[in-house]
């Protein structure tokens, strides 16, 4: 019912060619899972599958692109065809959207935060949930964002995506909490992903002021995000679900 990735069960990392999917996707191989990464480009997809070798597991990536239906489909069929189950998922493609006041936002940068973030999210649960109980049950992991939990001045395209993550998945894990299938937002804070640290090298005092609302006084490493949700999929969180956990270093609480 619940996922052990000790057992050496299939997980499916939807965006998991960098940043924290791949840094989940190689959390669950340590702990012996076998992983399949769904995400755009087969750049990323050959660099991931190359650092999941690394780690002696068995691994595939599928191309897919979280707008556009049939590739998630054909994504997971393929997952399936390969390991035979899913027994955790975790989506975790996004994107970011310009900061851009409410008047000068466009209707096309709407669109597209709202696509992949949004819609993106709730086309792979539609999709996985499924296999995860023809595989006996298991956990969904829904990568959101503290912004899933607050607001941000000049950035509500990407605040108002990743509440409806937050909303979803309390829905979606409401309507599975009695058929082993539990649902969870993951909001994590400020992380220290190749892309932000790119930010950080093209506007420092945006990113340094966004870390001071940290109490902590750092980002997160990648890897505390990914063990968040390696442990969220594992039985040891077997009460948790439908809600969202943040893993934030205190922002929601200042
Ligand atoms: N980095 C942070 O500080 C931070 C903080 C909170 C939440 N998040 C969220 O975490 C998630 C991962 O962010 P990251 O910073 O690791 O990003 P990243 O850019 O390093 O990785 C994003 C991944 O999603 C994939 N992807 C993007 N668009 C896609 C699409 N349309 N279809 C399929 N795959 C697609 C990319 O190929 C990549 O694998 C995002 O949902 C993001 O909003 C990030």
């Amino acid at each position: 019912m619940n996922v052990d990735p000790k057992l050496g069960r299939a997980v499916l990392v939807v965006g998991g060619t960098s940043g924290i999917g791949l840094a989940t996707a190689r959390a669950f191989a340590k702990e012996g899972a076998r992983v399949a990464v769904a995400a755009r480009g087969t750049d990323g997809g050959a660099r991931a599958l190359r650092a999941l070798a690394e780690l002696g597991t068995e691994a595939a990536f599928f191309e897919a692109d979280v707008k556009d239906e049939p590739s998630i489909e054909r994504a997971i069929g393929a997952t399936m065809a390969r390991f035979g189950r899913i027994d955790a998922a975790v989506n975790c493609a996004g994107a970011g959207g310009d900061m851009m006041p409410l008047e000068q936002t466009d209707q096309s940068t709407w669109d597209d935060v709202m696509a992949i973030n949004a819609r993106g999210t709730w086309l792979c649960m539609r999709h996985e949930v499924g296999p995860i109980l023809q595989s006996g049950g298991g956990a969904i992991i829904n990568v959101s964002s503290i912004y899933g939990l607050s607001g941000r001045a000049a950035h509500h395209a990407y605040v108002a995506s990743k509440h409806a993550v937050v909303g979803m998945s309390r829905s979606v894990g409401l309507e599975f909490a009695q058929r082993g299938l539990r649902v969870i937002a993951l909001c994590p804070g400020v992380t220290a992903t190749e892309g932000m640290r790119q930010a950080e090298a093209a506007f420092p005092e945006v990113v340094r002021g966004l870390v001071a609302q940290h109490p902590i006084g750092r980002m997160a490493a990648v890897d505390e995000v990914a063990s968040t949700a390696v442990w969220l999929c594992s039985a040891n969180a077997a009460y948790v679900t439908a809600t969202a956990v943040a893993v934030d270093g205190g922002f929601l609480a200042a």
